[in-house]
């Protein structure tokens, strides 16, 4: 019998330019994620990300949030499309809105976001600028599973970005953002690979030994 995963199923949800939806699908066509997007979801119909998604003649979809008189509502049509689709994995990868407790409950384990800060400091919005008020000497980016709080669910994979002297917010985001795109189809591969599993809020990662624990930080096993 061979080891080989077969091929999981991801949704991409995304609300701008889509540079960490890019090396999803590079990283897929390689196939160092064992995987294939199925579809790209977006409530901006101007996203980067759909054009992108496009150019590699996958699904897209816009399901714009002003349609729906409430969170609820667009959730509910959010949910209801992804599940058409039969994904296995729904990766948020720049999707600027916040879910609802429904929607994380029903896709909890399979719902995973990426995130310009080392959580838990920094959740939230413009977390670069903030690292850099609060005089911290490294920040970084964070994949974690989505729980009912904001960018407060299990960390998969984290990678460390020191803050330089004459860093501004978009330096630092510059530089955080070329390690989210390692650490992003890390985490996604080994979720496809069947090797994360929950232990409280620690994400245990098999077949991982405690030496390659570095590669979380400067990841050498990532693309
Ligand atoms: C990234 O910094 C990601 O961490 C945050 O939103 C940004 C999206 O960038 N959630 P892109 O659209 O993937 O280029």
């Amino acid at each position: 019998m061979s080891n080989t995963p077969s091929p999981i199923k991801i949704a991409v949800l995304v609300s701008g330019s889509g540079s960490n939806l890019q090396t999803l699908i590079d990283q897929c066509q390689s196939g160092y994620i064992p995987g294939q997007i199925a579809l790209v979801i977006s409530n901006k119909a101007d996203a980067y990300g759909l054009t992108r998604a496009k150019n590699h003649q996958i699904p897209t979809m816009v399901i714009d949030h002003t349609d729906f008189p409430n969170r609820e509502a667009f959730d509910r049509a959010l949910q209801e499309k992804i599940d058409q689709t039969q994904v296995d994995l729904i990766c948020l990868a720049g999707f600027m809105r916040i879910l609802t407790e429904g929607f994380v409950r029903h896709f909890k384990g399979r719902l995973i976001n990426i995130h310009p800060a080392l959580l838990p400091a920094f959740p939230g919005l413009g977390v670069q600028q903030k690292a850099i008020d609060a005089g911290v000497r490294f920040s970084g980016a964070t994949v974690h599973f989505v729980d009912e709080g904001v960018d407060t669910g299990p960390i998969i994979t984290q990678a460390v970005v020191p803050i330089q002297d004459d860093d501004d917010a978009k330096t630092l985001a510059t530089r955080i953002l070329q390690q989210e795109h390692k650490i992003y189809p890390l985490a996604v591969k080994l979720f496809a690979e069947k090797r994360l599993s929950l232990e409280g809020r620690r994400v245990r990662i098999k077949d991982f030994p405690n030496t390659e624990n570095q590669a979380l930080i400067s990841p050498n096993e990532a693309p």
